[in-house]
């Protein structure tokens, strides 16, 4: 059912606020486009359940990336431009209505599908908490949800995890591309080394092949066009993957993880996680998911990270499960940014939390 102009006004104003500090010309930009009815036209032939303004900027973006000659460049730092958002509006709209058919075409048949980098910083100090908790045994990655598998890469990237108080800080790895993010709280439990990893497989219903340039674009045209770092880490880690294409099945996590976490070797301990997926499922799925690792965990030790943003959370939130023997025991680690700029640590990050992670929402 094609979305109702109030609905479409009413996204567009939230994904101004959303963007508001972070991204000064989408924050301009749907501001405008909220008032616009032919522009707002182009959004309304999105899928069921797609967000109709990740979806618009998300085209714009992906044919400018993909090398459309227009002023509208000129204010997306993306591709080169300087102007900066003021007067961005009047070369946007043209750009779309010159641009209908194939923004249209876009927004149809495509789905918002992310991958931020940036969520490692969250993630790895979870690994390495996870060795530590299983036994230092080497751990068997397995991603539910792993779009192009970037995250999957985790420790061949740079770390550097600053100190909002004392302007101290960690760094960890040595690569063109740097994971930063600003920790709050304290210190944390920072690794000093990066968790012995036997292998390392994702799984996700619609995965991104890294070696396809169209695909890996569209993936790229979902960050915020001014958000320059966010891009840089993005494009060294497809550089990397590049050369070293992650293993990605395609399917249903609950489908194809118990088979996977069956025959991880061993010797290994398999660490299921995910990050921003859970959302996309509904709650029996989350329980028959979380059923299926209580499950698995008689036969095997095994650890769950979940880096989630569900229902009525003010943010992510970094949950750490690590079963040992048949037993489960949880612990709400930090609290983060969606797109990894910041962790918090919890006071106490021992702290059983009041349920498990997945479970809510
Ligand atoms: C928002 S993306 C997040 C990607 C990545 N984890 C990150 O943090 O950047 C969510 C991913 O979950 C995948 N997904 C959704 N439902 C799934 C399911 N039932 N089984 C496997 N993957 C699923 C989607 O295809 C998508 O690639």
């Amino acid at each position: 059912m094609p979305a109702t102009p109030e609905y479409l006004e009413r996204n567009l104003r939230n994904f101004a606020g959303f963007c508001a500090g972070a991204s000064p010309l989408y924050a301009s930009l749907s501001g405008h486009v909220a008032l616009d009815a032919d522009v707002l036209a182009l959004a309304t032939v999105g899928q069921d359940r797609q967000p109709p303004a990740n979806l618009l900027f998300g085209a714009v973006h992906d044919l400018l990336l993909a090398g459309r000659r227009h002023p509208l460049r000129d204010h997306y730092p993306s591709v080169g431009g300087t102007a900066g958002p003021n007067g961005a509006y009047t070369p946007f709209r043209d750009f779309c209505l010159t641009y209908a058919d194939e923004l249209r075409e876009r927004i149809s048949t495509r789905r918002v599908q992310t991958n931020e980098v940036g969520r490692c910083g969250l993630l790895l100090p979870a690994f390495a908490l996870a060795w530590q908790q299983a036994g230092r045994r080497p751990l068997f990655m397995l991603e539910l949800g792993a779009s192009a598998g970037l995250n999957l890469h985790f420790d061949q990237y740079a770390y550097e995890w600053s100190r909002d108080n004392d302007g101290e800080g960690q760094t960890l790895g040595s690569s063109h591309a740097r994971v930063r993010t600003e920790t709050r709280g304290g210190a944390g439990p920072l690794p000093a080394a990066f968790p012995p990893v036997a292998g390392r497989i994702g799984v996700d219903l619609a995965p991104v092949d890294v070696t396809n340039a169209d695909a890996i674009r569209w993936v790229e045209a979902m960050i915020w066009a001014d958000m320059t770092e966010r891009l840089e880490l993005f494009r060294a880690a497809v550089a990397h993957a590049r050369r070293r294409p992650p293993d990605i099945r395609r399917g249903d996590g609950l489908a194809l993880l118990p088979e996977l976490i069956r025959v991880a070797p061993p010797d290994t301990v398999p660490c299921v996680y995910h990050s921003h997926a859970i959302y996309q499922m509904d709650a029996t799925w989350r329980t028959e998911f979380r059923t299926m690792l209580h499950e698995a965990a008689r036969s095997r030790d095994l650890a769950w990270v979940s880096l989630e943003w569900l229902k009525d959370d003010p943010c992510p939130r970094l949950d750490l499960t690590v079963f040992r023997d048949g037993v489960g025991e949880t612990r709400w680690l930090a609290n983060g940014h969606h797109h990894g700029a910041w962790i918090e640590w919890r006071e106490s990050p021992m702290a059983a939390p009041p349920d498990f992670p997945a479970g809510r929402g």
